[in-house]
């Protein structure tokens, strides 16, 4: 039996008040397993996308179900949201805590685990992220890349299922990217992943989807490329046209 999608979106609609519609009757079913990127233009509506998957938005028409069941209420959301993994395209929307070791203990704490499950689950995140001399350094001091590896680990501190992943490389330095390539292959998670870098996509998606007109669209040819490049590491043995 093929699997249930973990989430359908089926003719969403959505306009912030008194704009032009952002999204327009897009559809989109991602499954377990998948790992899509996400390249379009500044403005197109990839956040705005993921802030209605997580139901911080309400869309104007049109239905979202999680792993086949609507997802309309708070109560329907705050389930989503256990599920997925926001990581937000802007850290401080993020991080709201005096250190690191709190911001990233928050979910774990919210999810019911003690305060000492909360701080090894924190401390093995953190050291999992190469971060474990962050553990006590004040939130709002971190460099901007710092920040964005610590939202990572608190996204990933809440043991989601599905991520998305909000431009994780910006202001990331080429070493940094490289250990966040190595980490998300390394993870066994489904994911959607913003991002305007297609060298970094091209090493962590299966598939590159992109935004035009409100919908959500496989984008073709930055899909040949990427074949290419699974064929130079010898991934998949394929014939050449
Ligand atoms: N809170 C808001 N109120 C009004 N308009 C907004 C709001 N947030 C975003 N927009 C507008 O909605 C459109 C889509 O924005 P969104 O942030 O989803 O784009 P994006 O594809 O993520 O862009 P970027 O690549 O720059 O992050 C833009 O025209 C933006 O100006
Ligand atoms: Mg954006």
């Amino acid at each position: 039996m093929p699997d249930i999608p973990l989430f359908t979106l089926t003719n969403l609609n959505f306009n912030y008040p008194g704009r032009e519609p952002v999204i327009k009757n897009l559809q989109l079913q991602f499954y377990p397993g998948e790992r899509i990127g996400l390249v379009a233009p500044n403005g197109s509506g990839k956040t705005t996308l993921f802030h209605l998957i997580m139901g911080l938005l309400k869309p104007t028409s049109g239905s979202i179900e999680f792993l086949g069941r609507p997802a309309v209420s708070e109560e329907d959301f705050a389930a989503v949201r256990q599920k997925i993994g926001l990581l937000f395209q802007d850290a401080d929307d993020q991080l709201f805590s005096p250190t690191v070791i709190e911001d990233v203990a928050f979910g774990p704490l919210n999810l019911g685990c003690s305060r000492e499950e909360a701080r090894e689950i924190s401390l093995k995140t953190l050291e999992f992220l190469g971060l474990s001399d962050f553990a006590d350094r004040v939130t709002f001091k971190l460099s901007g890349g710092e920040k964005k590896l610590v939202s990572l680990a608190t996204v990933l501190a809440m043991k989601p299922e599905v991520l998305l992943l909000d431009e994780p490389t910006a202001g990331l330095d080429r070493k940094t990217k490289t250990r966040l390539i190595e980490i998300l292959n390394g993870l066994e998670l489904s994911y959607i992943i913003i991002s305007h870098e297609f060298d970094f996509l091209k090493e962590i998606a299966h598939h590159i989807y992109t935004m035009e007109d409100g919908k959500i669209t496989l984008d073709e040819e930055l899909y040949i490329h990427h074949h290419e490049h699974a064929h130079r590491v010898g991934a998949q043995p394929h014939k050449h046209i």
